[in-house]
């Protein structure tokens, strides 16, 4: 609960001269509000980063100044929506916090402001029918098995979140609840430290949301709708809250990793497929009660959704060609469930359900791997195409699992190009370079990742949107497994910097 001062008023005298239009607006880049860190220098002028995009900085003071930032707030970037409105001014909000709305002068009304969230979910609404919050775990009296790992130097100085003029995400790994990143105090104080953003790799995934036995006794009695469950998400969400940190929802439809009795009669294995209409009304059951959860209980903090996954192939024999975007059939040798219940339709009826039930201001992505094989980009295209058409749409996600020598740089980049000329994002949503075996394979490594990072930011600045880079797990042997031999990522086994860190840092200020 916060108070205000009458000396805040005073604020509101510099409100007026904070709309004056700035150098780097004919550039396509709003002026920074409330930051004077100058992350990068070039001809046009010193450039800061506010909400994960670059901002110009004004030489001259005035224009720096926001009469919500004395007050610990920044002024809003983007939205005129008065929220709330008390002695100091009127306040909007953005990104899951209270921003100061510039253009309108200040009304004398005397109150005190409630928290975002109480604000927010007083559209009752959103929370109909939603059940509680799962009961959190305990961090501090969880074993944590980074406990030991000495973190200083990685909590202190550079931030990837502060340098990057998009989100910086990272997955938060863990196959089971057990073995979620969120249990590592020492993993989340890192997290929070260098990240704006994070993916769950694989615990907000059908499988771990579905619950059978619930399911079925609903389906005994006669609603065949399936039952959710929260607790392998709760701990994550929590977390961004208290952070600040938005979370990518990943997935809402794939073939994989979602049990095959969500498909079948009465939810039993032995059932048969169910037919189109009654999956297609599961699927939206599936979707409207995963978004009103998460939105119902931590609004804003998922504002961007994975909605479908991995549907297009270039596999012979494995896909259907008729919708002109080569709809997949199969993976594996196995079927793909959606496409045999519902048939290719079920990609853009997924769409539409998200779009119906996720908040105005959440994006909505399709997201794939090899997307920069030819045959798959120009496929994905298509479908972009259709989707963009019923404004179902706002990015692609490209996965991004590369090796040393694979895919060709040229062609990965003309891949985003592609998918940016039509009028979408672009979300690098997994990212993850394998080392080339070589016994110099740490720092070839590093600059492998150097020149990735060096070719989004080139695109961020030629004005491919490129709004989030994820790099899919944050350390080398994770400490929440027994044995882990991956040896792709930022931080090694002891949670110390590898020279990938400093790689990625350097290309995105040089
Ligand atoms: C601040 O500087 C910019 C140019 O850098 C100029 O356009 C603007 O008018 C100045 N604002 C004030 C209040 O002096
Ligand atoms: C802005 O003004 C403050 C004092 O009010 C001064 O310390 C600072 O150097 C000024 N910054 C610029 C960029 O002129
Ligand atoms: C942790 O590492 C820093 C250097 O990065 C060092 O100054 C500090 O003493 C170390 N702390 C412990 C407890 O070893
Ligand atoms: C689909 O199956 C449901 C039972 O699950 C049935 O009520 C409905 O009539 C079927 N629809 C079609 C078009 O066959
Ligand atoms: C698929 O089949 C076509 C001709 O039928 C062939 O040209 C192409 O190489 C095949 N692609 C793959 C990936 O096997
Ligand atoms: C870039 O993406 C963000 C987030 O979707 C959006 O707010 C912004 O308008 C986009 N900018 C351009 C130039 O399309």
């Amino acid at each position: 609960m916060k108070y205000f001062s009458l000396l805040s008023i005073i604020g509101v005298v510099f409100t007026a001269k904070v709309n004056a239009a700035c150098w780097s607006e004919r550039l396509g880049y709003r002026c920074c509000s409330f930051t004077n860190d100058v992350i990068l220098e070039d001809s046009d002028g010193k450039w800061g980063v506010e909400n994960n995009d670059w901002c110009g900085i004004q030489n001259n003071n005035s224009s720096n100044t926001c009469w919500s930032s004395s007050l610990g707030y920044p002024c809003c970037t983007n939205t005129n929506e008065v929220i709330y409105e008390d002695s100091d001014g009127k306040w909007g909000i953005e990104n899951n916090n209270w921003c100061g709305i510039i253009n309108n002068a200040a009304r004398t009304t005397t109150t005190t402001r409630t928290t975002v969230t109480q604000s927010q979910s007083s559209a009752a609404a959103t929370c109909a029918n939603v059940p509680n919050k799962p009961s959190l775990i305990d961090v501090d009296s969880y074993n944590d098995p980074a406990k030991n790992c000495n973190i200083s130097d990685s909590i202190s100085g550079d931030s990837l979140a502060k340098v990057a003029p998009f989100r910086m995400g990272v997955g938060l790994n863990g196959g089971d609840k057990s073995t979620s990143t969120v249990n590592s105090k020492k993993m989340r104080e890192l997290i929070a430290y260098q990240f704006n953003s994070v993916t769950y790799s694989n615990l907000m995934k059908a499988e771990h949301m579905l619950d059978k036995s619930a399911s079925q006794t609903n389906a005994k009695n006669g609603n065949d709708m399936p039952v959710l469950k929260f607790d392998t998400i709760i701990d994550g969400l929590e977390f961004c809250k208290q952070n600040n940190i938005h979370m990518r929802g990943h997935t809402l439809v794939w073939h994989v990793q979602t049990p095959d009795w969500f498909f079948r009669t009465n939810f039993q294995d032995s059932g048969s497929y169910v037919n189109s209409s009654k999956m297609e009304q599961r699927m939206e059951s599936y979707i409207k009660q995963v978004l009103q959860f998460v939105q119902c209980h931590y609004p804003g903090v998922v504002d961007v959704w994975d909605v479908v996954n991995e549907a297009v192939e270039i596999d012979n024999g494995s896909y259907d060609s008729s919708t002109g975007w080569n709809t997949r059939t199969r993976y594996n040798n196995s079927p793909n469930p959606w496409y045999q219940t519902m048939g290719p339709d079920y990609v853009i009826k997924a769409f539409r359900i998200a779009r119906k039930y996720a908040d105005k201001d959440v994006k909505l992505v399709y997201n794939d791997y090899n997307t920069f094989m030819s045959q798959k980009t120009n496929a994905i295209c298509n479908l972009v195409k259709l989707l963009k058409a019923e404004n179902l749409i706002d990015a692609v996600g490209l996965q991004s699992y590369l090796n040393a020598d694979w895919p060709n740089r040229n062609d990965y980049k003309s891949a985003i190009q592609k998918f940016s000329s039509l009028g979408v994002d672009i979300q690098i949503t997994e990212l993850t370079i394998k080392t080339d075996g070589s016994g110099n394979k740490f720092n070839n490594q590093a600059t492998h990742y150097q020149q990735v990072f060096k070719i989004y930011k080139d695109l961020k600045k030629s004005g491919v949107n490129i709004t989030s880079v994820t790099v899919f797990g944050l350390q080398d042997g994770y400490l929440f497994y027994n044995s882990d031999s991956t040896d792709t990522r930022l931080w090694d086994h002891n949670l110390q910097k590898k020279p990938v860190y400093s790689a990625i840092i350097n290309a995105l200020k040089s």
